[in-house]
């Protein structure tokens, strides 16, 4: 373990903005937000600089890592488009999308970074704060989830700062994430556009846009995403799925207007939007109140829409702990 470092807190400034990018240019790591979660970044070119962000979250080094870039030229530099990747960048991006093409050997970008894979994850965020500090930077920055290895995504800086602190250079502050899901992931590497990860773009609008639903690559496939262990987003409490009558000793979150008991809801309407934007920080809240004595259930939430995603995580949060 190398000494704790003094992790500065930064705001959404012209000066922030600009020691963001400063942090970044000597190599450093910065926490930033995106639209859906908060990233750990690093200059994707720099070893150093990637090797620490798998130290910083305990990550597996078998693991590839999303490349962060200001706009859809930048990506075209690093990855090879297909015609697919290409109407999915036209319609998506900036956004929560991940598009994960054939990485481009010229392109410079630290082997940690794809964990010697072939492909490339590559997104452009629609964070103002995130592209202002990309913009500045003028460089591919690679940035996973900003929380710990297998513990629940940040949507908040102060989340971040619970998690890393003493870890980092600085974090970022652009408020609350409003997606609060990860991007959805595509892959275009063989013609056909494959679901890797259902996130923040629906499943349904990824669809209209190529003409067929893509197909959702199972955890066992050569190039499913490495990251999608079964347990993830561990809190402390066991949680519990589709519950409907929660035992006393059960914190519940509710989904619409029907879970009145409900200690917390993630949408008392039943909108999947304001779901997935309260999520993790619920999930995070849920732990709080059960204080390790009490479990946590989630009511049922509908498979489609956001709630793909949802149900997602949802699922690795439940998962069994001894894989994580
Ligand atoms: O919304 C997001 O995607 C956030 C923000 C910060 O951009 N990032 C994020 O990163 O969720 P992370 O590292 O927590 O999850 C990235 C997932 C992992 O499951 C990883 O295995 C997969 O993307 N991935 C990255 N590069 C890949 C590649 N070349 N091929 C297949 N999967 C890849
Ligand atoms: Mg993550």
């Amino acid at each position: 373990m190398s000494d704790p470092i003094h992790t500065r807190y930064l705001t959404d400034t012209a000066d922030g903005i600009a020691a963001a990018a400063d942090v970044l240019a000597s190599g450093g790591l910065l926490a930033l937000p995106t639209e859906t979660v908060y990233g750990l970044g690093a200059d994707a070119r720099v070893d150093r600089a990637c090797a620490r962000i798998f130290a910083a979250k305990g990550r597996p080094q078998f693991n590839p890592l999303i490349v962060h870039l200001a706009g859809v030229d930048q990506a075209e530099q690093i990855g090879m488009f297909d015609a697919t990747a290409r109407k999915l960048a036209d319609a998506f991006w900036p956004g929560p999308l991940t598009l994960v093409v054939p990485l481009r050997e010229t392109a410079g970008i630290s082997p940690l970074v794809t964990a010697g894979n072939p492909t490339i994850g590559l997104r452009v965020p629609n964070h103002p704060l995130a592209r202002a500090v990309l913009t500045a930077f003028g460089g591919p920055v690679a940035a996973p989830s900003a929380n710990p290895s297998g513990k629940i995504s940040p949507t908040m800086a102060k989340h971040v700062q619970q998690g890393l602190d003493g870890l980092i250079e600085a974090v970022i502050d652009g408020g609350a994430c409003t997606v609060g899901v990860e991007s959805t992931i595509v892959g275009c590497v063989d013609g056909r556009a494959t679901l890797l990860r259902p996130g923040g773009v629906s499943v349904e609008d990824i669809a209209d846009v190529i003409g067929y639903t893509p197909e959702a690559r199972g955890d066992a496939d050569p190039i499913s995403a490495p990251g999608q262990l079964s347990s993830h987003y561990a809190p402390d409490a066991a949680v519990s799925l589709n519950i409907t009558t929660p035992a006393p000793d059960q914190v519940w979150v509710g989904f619409g207007p029907d879970c009145t008991d409900a200690e917390l809801n993630l949408s008392p309407t039943g909108d999947l939007t304001e779901a997935a934007a309260n999520l993790f920080q619920m999930l995070r809240r849920a732990d709080e109140i059960a204080n390790g004595t009490r479990r946590i259930a989630f009511a049922p939430v509908p498979d489609t829409g956001l709630g793909l995603a949802i149900n997602d995580r949802l699922r690795r949060a439940a998962a069994p702990r001894d894989q994580a």
